[in-house]
């Protein structure tokens, strides 16, 4: 298999794309025809290719397991970041990449059609609770009826548990604090939080029905490397790392439980362990850090990182007019923009984990603090790459070959559209692909690959006819 990757390699690099088509045909069959042993499991992970699903990804692979993933790369935001956040993982042979909606039940049924799968890990979701307000239809289509399949999925393959991924927003606007599981989530606030709500449900109906293992997890606020960027934290540090202002929302005064991405990786994998092969087993845990801080002490934590401001103390022990007084500094300097609040967003969120302590050996360990210091140190680095002007070429490349591959994708049930090509793109993607073949990175010649035998079908016989004139 590996020497199979490794011509395959060459042969993307060499711009050899018929051997490339013919050892794509027989790499498949090689996967098939070589099982995983017991000890290496076949994790089903949707979604795969964003923030949390990434992560996930790359834990099991350093565990010895085997991946699939199942992702649309839609454009909820750029999907070069997500591109990025696999490009890693692409030539390795324990990852496989399926790139397909969740909606499409019968792309993923052909996929999985005499596979094994052990495990789903169920992350593929329109989230965003803002954008669920504006177009509440295409949330209901992608996370209920996404859900539904990925449930039919794992019954019909058996799988030994299926966990898949709730929110914080199930609990509404509630004076409840903390959340616990056991309290009555009867009033969602926005489309999205009410999405999240009905997969409970229909998890607990297949639990019921079919004696699956089901098990939903409510994160909250979920932050670290490669965070999604429509989410606070990562848009802060960018931002005022730039000198931009930062919209906040209200006074700052918000209170979220931020969870460091590690700490979720770990809830998930608890999960696994407490739920598989548990015939009937449903249940519900809250993945929180437990430890509130307001919006206003965030961006204090992030500008003192940056070294914007320099508090007298510790962010977090400093009295309530000191904050404020920072806050005010940095408003005053044009980096605070203030917006009135926004309809669906709830106040405080705030997890009691103690269920989640008990039944998966949850154990948060990365403090908000110590967090923020690994999320912006992860920045600083990708930062000095991007400014690498010996990368510049490249990263362009890269840009304009995910956003002709956005273009040409999918429809929004995952099946090829007309190609519709006009002659700039496929110039423009010849000369991309040029540019990567001639660049000797792994990640890059990865990624090179999966753009000519995956997503960009259609870009590559274009880009290659041009190429051989
Ligand atoms: N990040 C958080 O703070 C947070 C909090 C609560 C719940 N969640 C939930 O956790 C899950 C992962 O969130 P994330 O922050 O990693 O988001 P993300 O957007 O980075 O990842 C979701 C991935 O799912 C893919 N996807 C979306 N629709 C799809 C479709 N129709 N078919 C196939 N793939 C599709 C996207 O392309 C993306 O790569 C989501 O279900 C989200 O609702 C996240």
């Amino acid at each position: 298999m590996n020497s199979l990757v490794a011509r395959m390699r060459s042969a993307v690099v060499n711009g050899n794309w018929d051997t490339v088509a013919e050892l794509s045909a027989s790499l498949a069959s090689a996967r098939q025809a070589s099982p995983p042993s017991d000890s290496r499991k076949v994790f089903l992970v949707t979604g795969g290719a964003g923030f949390i699903g990434s992560h996930l990804v790359r834990r099991l692979l350093a565990e010895g397991h085997r991946v699939i993933v199942f992702d649309d790369f839609n454009d909820y935001y750029d999907p070069a970041l997500k591109y990025e956040n696999i490009s890693d993982l692409l030539g390795q042979d324990a990852f496989e990449l399926f790139e397909t909606d969740v909606r499409d039940d019968e792309s993923m049924r052909s996929f999985l059609s005499g596979r094994r799968v052990d495990v789903i890990v169920h992350l593929a979701a329109r989230a965003g609770v803002r954008s669920s307000v504006v177009d509440p239809a295409l949330y209901v289509t992608t996370n209920v009826l996404g859900t539904q399949n990925l449930l039919d999925l794992a019954r019909e393959h058996a799988v030994a548990c299926f966990v898949y991924a709730s929110s914080s927003s199930v609990y509404g606007e509630t004076s409840e604090q903390p959340f616990h599981e056991s309290q009555r989530i009867d009033h969602p606030i926005s489309p999205y939080a009410a999405t999240k709500r009905a997969n409970e449900g229909q998890a607990a109906c297949y639990s019921h029905l079919y004696r699956l293992p089901v098990v939903g997890l409510r994160f909250f606020s979920v932050y670290g490397p490669s965070g999604r960027p429509d989410m606070a934290i990562r848009q802060f540090i960018e931002k005022l790392d730039r000198g931009e202002p930062i919209t906040v929302f209200g006074d700052g005064s918000f209170e979220r439980d931020f969870t460091y991405i590690d700490d979720i990786v770990s809830g998930i994998f608890g999960a696994i362990e407490a739920s598989r092969d548990r015939p009937g087993f449903n249940d519900v845990f809250n993945l929180g850090e437990s430890d509130t801080i307001s919006v206003r002490e965030l961006v204090l934590l992030i500008a003192s990182e940056l070294g914007l401001v320099r508090p007298a103390r510790d962010v977090l022990s400093l009295a309530d007019h000191e904050t404020s007084a920072l806050f005010e500094e940095l408003s005053s300097r044009g980096l605070i923009d203030r917006r009135p609040e926004q309809p669906g967003d709830v106040h405080r969120t705030y997890a009691d984990v103690t269920k989640s302590r008990e039944a998966l050996g949850y154990a948060p360990a990365v403090p908000i603090a110590e967090g923020l210091k690994r999320t912006i140190a992860w920045h600083r680095t990708r930062k000095s790459l991007a400014n690498d002007v010996s990368n510049a070429p490249l990263l362009e490349a890269i840009r304009v070959l995910s956003g002709l591959c956005r273009r040409s994708a999918l429809d929004s049930f995952g099946r090829e559209q007309d190609p519709g090509y006009v002659e700039n793109d496929a110039l423009s993607a010849a000369s991309a692909i040029r540019l990567i073949a001639r660049c000797d990175s792994p990640a890059v010649a990865a990624l090179a690959l999966h753009v000519r035998i995956g997503l960009a079908r259609r870009l590559e016989k274009i880009a290659s006819a041009l190429l051989n004139r």
